[in-house]
């Protein structure tokens, strides 16, 4: 199999990795937001289209305020720093999560780099941010549900009918691919509310590496696992003649 289209990176482990040096967890993060953005130029280099990047989980808010304030500080200097670099490479910048949530300072910052970035076609990277998979499965439902209510009874049936795979134009970015690949670094072997729906026929890679220490040779050895997956999607490898 060649390279994964769409690659999602659960980046987890910051923490640790800078409890291990005796550091602060902030530094933790701050070297984690680095390592994103060397993984996205990797992402290019290697033809991959869409990089979703779990920075922001919605269970992320039950960490104390310090952390949460200097995550949101990082994210927004990383874009401030990194945005014009990013669309001249041809990478369209994109968000995925509860915007209202957000800071009303944040969310102009992030209306402006989607438009800005619009036009590159070379690699999109999702940026998830106040992003839960439940969450999004719930609101995709409430705009179901609006939607419904403006339908004939024969159109909602047929929506109805067709929802296992019609479901996924409700989702926050109904024009992105469902992930070929999600990566989690940390040894934690979990999806942490990660792309539930998306996930179904992902498959997964688990590695030890904390996020911050992940780099060009993890990366590849992520890819040289995924080329030896089997992907059958409920079929069957060869399809008899
Ligand atoms: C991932 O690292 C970053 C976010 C979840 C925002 P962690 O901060 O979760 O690091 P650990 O898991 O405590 O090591
Ligand atoms: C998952 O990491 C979320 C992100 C990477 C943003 P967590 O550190 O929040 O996950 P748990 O708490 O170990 O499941
Ligand atoms: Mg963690």
């Amino acid at each position: 199999m060649g390279n994964p289209t769409h690659i999602a990176f659960i980046m987890d482990g910051n923490g640790r990795w800078a409890k291990r040096r005796g550091l602060e967890r902030s530094e933790g993060h701050a070297k984690g937001a680095q390592v994103a953005e060397a993984t996205v130029r990797l992402c290019a280099d290697h033809g991959i289209r869409y990089v979703t990047l779990f920075a922001f989980s919605t269970e992320n808010w039950k960490r104390p305020e310090s952390e949460v304030h200097f995550l949101f500080q990082l994210l927004s200097e990383y874009l401030l720093e990194h945005t014009e670099e990013m669309i001249n490479k041809g990478v369209r910048i994109r968000f995925m999560g509860r915007m209202p949530g957000l800071s009303p300072a944040l969310r102009e910052l992030i209306r402006k780099i989607e438009a800005r970035s619009l036009h590159c076609d070379r690699l999109q990277m999702i940026l998830a941010v106040n992003y839960g998979g439940r969450q999004e499965i719930c609101d995709g439902f409430r705009k179901l549900h609006e939607e419904l209510n403006t339908r004939p009874p024969d159109q909602k049936e047929e929506i109805l009918d067709t929802l296992s795979e019609g479901f996924y134009r409700y989702l926050y970015l109904p024009d992105v691919p469902a992930p070929d690949l999600i990566v989690r670094t940390s040894g934690e072997k979990r999806i942490s509310n990660c792309l539930l729906w998306q996930s179904a026929y992902s498959e997964l890679y688990f590695t030890d590496t904390l996020w911050p220490d992940f780099d060009e040779r993890c990366f590849d050895a992520a890819l040289k696992e995924y080329s030896g997956r089997k992907r059958r999607f409920g079929g069957l490898d060869e399809q008899p003649s």
